[in-house]
């Protein structure tokens, strides 16, 4: 054997995402497997939407759809697609009594009623870059539910706080497709392998760098950002940090969990909250970095605590990387 094969054979990655969750389940506080399930149902439909990406070009999937969503935004081809492969995935499952996307303006019943859990999803994360061909994601956030067993889900399984999500993850439509996600016991990731049809760990145990070289933001909003974000842009850029910002919030946000860094989504003149939406973008993003070592905070507030109202499409602003500048941008904003 040549030294680079036997590098090779060495290497401890190698484990299947469905080896990975199986081996991982007993670290879970209700490890009855059904949690286990959901998330080889979102890898599931998350491998028919990397498919559905890499083909977007040639099968005329992309383009608006002429209509908006909940949010008042225009829908993509894509997100309309990607909405459908999520839902349908945690429909057939059968462990998601609900689901909560950011293109359906209600409740989604799957009709599992004995399922014990909720998810809230972002099906196709950074629609303006869809047609261009830049990465884009899938962001979702878990929890068990809190209405009866049996019936249907309620609007309080969604809200029931940051700190209540069981898991979170998001997948990378990127250079390579990553699936990175959380159960509160570290942050693991994994990249798809093509060919074999398969999420591989790649990233056992991802920690962001405590400080980074990066602030991602998007500077065309500067003169509507109010001051402590100005403030603290320009003590970035006076110690000569990077910019890095494709607008696609997976993409930024990875970024960064690698290089170090952070991202900002201010509130804005005519976007007081914000843009991103709490349940499906702030909430579970916060909940990996913690895991990670990193920091989410909403201005002076961590995002994990903030309470939710009862808009299930809230949006909230988001600070989120690397602790130290965190903790920083944090200062500033309590002055
Ligand atoms: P979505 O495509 O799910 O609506 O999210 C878009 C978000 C997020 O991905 C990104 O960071 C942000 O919008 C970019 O907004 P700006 O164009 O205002 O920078
Ligand atoms: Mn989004
Ligand atoms: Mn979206």
């Amino acid at each position: 054997m040549t030294p680079t094969t036997e590098n090779a054979l060495a290497t401890p990655v190698g484990i299947t995402l469905e080896r990975y969750i199986k081996r991982k389940q007993s670290e879970f506080a209700y490890a009855t497997g059904e949690l286990s399930q959901l998330l080889r149902d979102l890898a599931l439909a998350g491998k028919i939407v990397n498919r559905e990406v890499n083909r977007a070009g040639l099968s005329r999937i992309t383009g608006a759809m002429g209509e908006k969503n909940v949010q008042g935004e225009h829908q993509q081809r894509l997100d309309v697609e990607a909405n459908i492969r999520f839902v349908r995935a945690l429909t057939n499952g059968g462990e998601a009594c609900a689901v909560l996307s950011e293109e359906d303006e209600h409740i989604i019943q799957t009709g599992n009623v004995f399922g014990k859990y909720v998810v809230a999803i972002d099906p196709l994360d950074g629609s303006s870059n869809i047609d261009v061909n830049v990465s884009i994601g899938t962001i979702f956030s878990i929890y068990r539910r809190v209405s009866r067993v049996g019936g249907p889900a309620r609007q309080e399984d969604f809200l029931q706080g940051g700190r209540a999500q069981v898991a979170a993850g998001y997948i990378l439509y990127g250079s390579s497709t990553m699936l990175v996600y959380t159960t509160g016991h570290g942050v693991a990731g994994f990249t798809y392998e093509n060919s074999l049809g398969e999420f591989f760990l790649s990233h056992p145990d991802i920690k962001i760098p405590r400080q980074g070289p990066v602030f991602s933001c998007n500077e065309g909003n500067w003169f509507d950002y109010p001051e402590f974000v100005r403030t603290f842009l320009m003590t970035c850029k006076e110690r000569r940090l990077t910019a890095r910002y494709v607008g696609s919030l997976v993409a930024d946000y990875h970024r960064n969990l690698f290089t170090g860094g952070i991202y900002l989504y201010p509130p804005t003149t005519d976007k007081p909250t914000g843009k991103l939406r709490l349940l499906y973008e702030g909430y579970p993003l916060a909940f990996i970095i913690e895991q990670a070592g990193g920091m989410a905070v909403t201005g002076a507030d961590v995002v994990l605590d903030v309470q939710p109202t009862t808009d299930l499409h809230q949006r909230a602003p988001l600070f989120v990387g690397s602790a130290e500048l965190v903790v920083e941008l944090q200062a500033v904003a309590a002055q």
